[in-house]
């Protein structure tokens, strides 16, 4: 769902003017719609109705307290990967019992202070994190409950960064490994195996990965149980892509439909750890126009947001439309769109076509909910941005500009 539209000329988010938020909280600033979170959030949790499933937001996607209590509070789980997301999760009021623990490389200190918190499930990358997770359980008197992040080695064909479910990657158990290592769970009295787990990537567009690596994991979940495990969970990852271009990904019926088809006859309770669906659309990130220069080669836009604040076009080449605060009439003509940080590939968008700006002039930058704030850094000692969550025709600011004084915290002389 697009949180924007235009009144009288002017872009708003739901209903507040977008220059008004500038005005007063400066730019950078992430800008989040309330009602769009919730849509999303609705859309998918409607397209899996009548199936026993939990909706596990994925952390890190977007961290910000306000949104993780706006998910706690419409029955959300989440999906962590660290003791941080973890105590966000309970600060925010996520409840501990619904939350997953996902990644490659927990500390045993981690997994403890999770286990404490009574978590759902963690789900566990290798042989060696099984027998640490075992020590932790017998340590604390507890079985751990564990699914097993299986590889399915399908190619999500998605962007390389992106994709994890190929042979080649560090994430998972080998899918052929998995069963054996299944069985050599039940003799260790820390850990119990309550599910099965896989996550083939993110930014998917395409169903037919998807649907792949579902059926293969839905049969291996069966034959487990068939062993006699005690299994009732399937964890089906997140991965489900927005349009940040052209992209063209799968509706959230089109995805459960394939999702409960390839799962029907599991019985088990589905775990989705969407990220990106529930938040990507949701944000805009607003940036102001600094300078332009003209070069023999080139025309740039020179704007207030680096790629400190939004990593995503720096690191993946990744596309975000950018749309004009206040519509200039002329004629379009190629700009490259570029942040103050010192590194060429400090770029925004190149060669885009847009009528020239002004100085001053505000542009959302879209689709920047997901991996924006939660990729967001100081380099250049540039204070991370303020995040503002407007509700109808009203907002609040959800996290301050951080301060130059906060840079050095912790620090010495
Ligand atoms: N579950 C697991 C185990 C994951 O590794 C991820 C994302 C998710 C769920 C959520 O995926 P989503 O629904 O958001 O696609 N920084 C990159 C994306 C990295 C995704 C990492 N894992 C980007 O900006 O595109």
């Amino acid at each position: 769902m697009n949180p924007l539209r235009t009144v009288k000329g002017l872009l708003h988010a739901e209903d507040v003017p977008l220059a008004a938020v500038a005005d007063a909280v400066g730019t950078p600033t992430y800008v989040y719609s309330a009602a769009a979170l919730t849509a999303q959030y609705r859309a998918l949790t409607e397209a899996f109705a009548g199936v026993p499933h939990l909706v596990c937001y994925s952390v890190k996607a977007n961290s910000s307290l306000a949104l993780l209590k706006l998910f706690a509070g419409l029955g959300a789980g989440f999906d962590v990967v660290s003791g941080g997301e973890l105590a966000r999760v309970r600060r925010a009021g996520g409840a501990p019992s619904r939350t997953a623990f996902a990644g490659v490389g927990k500390t045993r200190d981690e997994m403890a202070e999770a286990l404490a918190a009574g978590l759902l499930l963690f789900n566990v990358e290798s042989a060696e994190e099984l027998e640490t997770l075992d020590a932790v359980g017998r340590a604390a008197g507890r079985r751990a409950p564990f699914a097993l992040r299986v590889n399915p080695d399908v190619d999500p064909r998605t962007h390389p960064y992106i994709a994890t479910g190929l042979k080649t990657s560090k994430f998972g158990v080998p899918f052929d490994e998995a069963q054996a290592l299944y069985r050599r769970s039940k003799r260790m009295r820390g850990v119990e195996a309550v599910g099965v787990d896989f996550h083939i990537g993110s930014q998917l567009t395409d169903v037919g990965p998807i649907r792949q690596a579902v059926e293969k994991v839905s049969g291996l979940y069966r034959a487990l149980r068939e062993q006699g495990l005690p299994m009732r969970y399937l964890d089906v990852g997140g991965g489900l892509g927005i349009t940040y271009e052209k992209e063209k990904p799968p509706s959230a019926e089109a995805y459960a439909r394939v999702v409960r088809a390839a799962t029907r006859e599991t019985g088990a309770q589905l775990l989705l750890e969407p990220g990106r669906f529930l938040v990507g659309d949701a944000g805009v990130l607003l940036t102001r126009v600094l300078y332009r220069k003209r070069t023999p080669d080139r025309t740039f836009v020179v704007v207030d947001a680096g790629m400190n604040d939004l990593l995503r076009p720096a690191l993946y080449q990744a596309h975000h439309a950018l749309v004009p605060v206040r519509a200039r009439k002329g004629r379009p003509a190629p700009v490259d769109v570029v942040g103050p940080v010192c590194e060429s590939t400090d770029v925004l968008a190149r060669a885009r076509p847009m009528v020239l700006p002004r100085q001053g002039d505000l542009f959302a930058v879209m689709n920047a909910g997901a991996y924006g704030m939660s990729m967001a850094s100081t380099y250049n000692s540039r204070p991370r941005p303020a995040e503002v969550l407007v509700s109808g025709g009203s907002y609040r600011v959800i996290r301050e500009r951080e301060q130059v004084r906060d840079l050095w915290r912790g620090e010495t002389t």
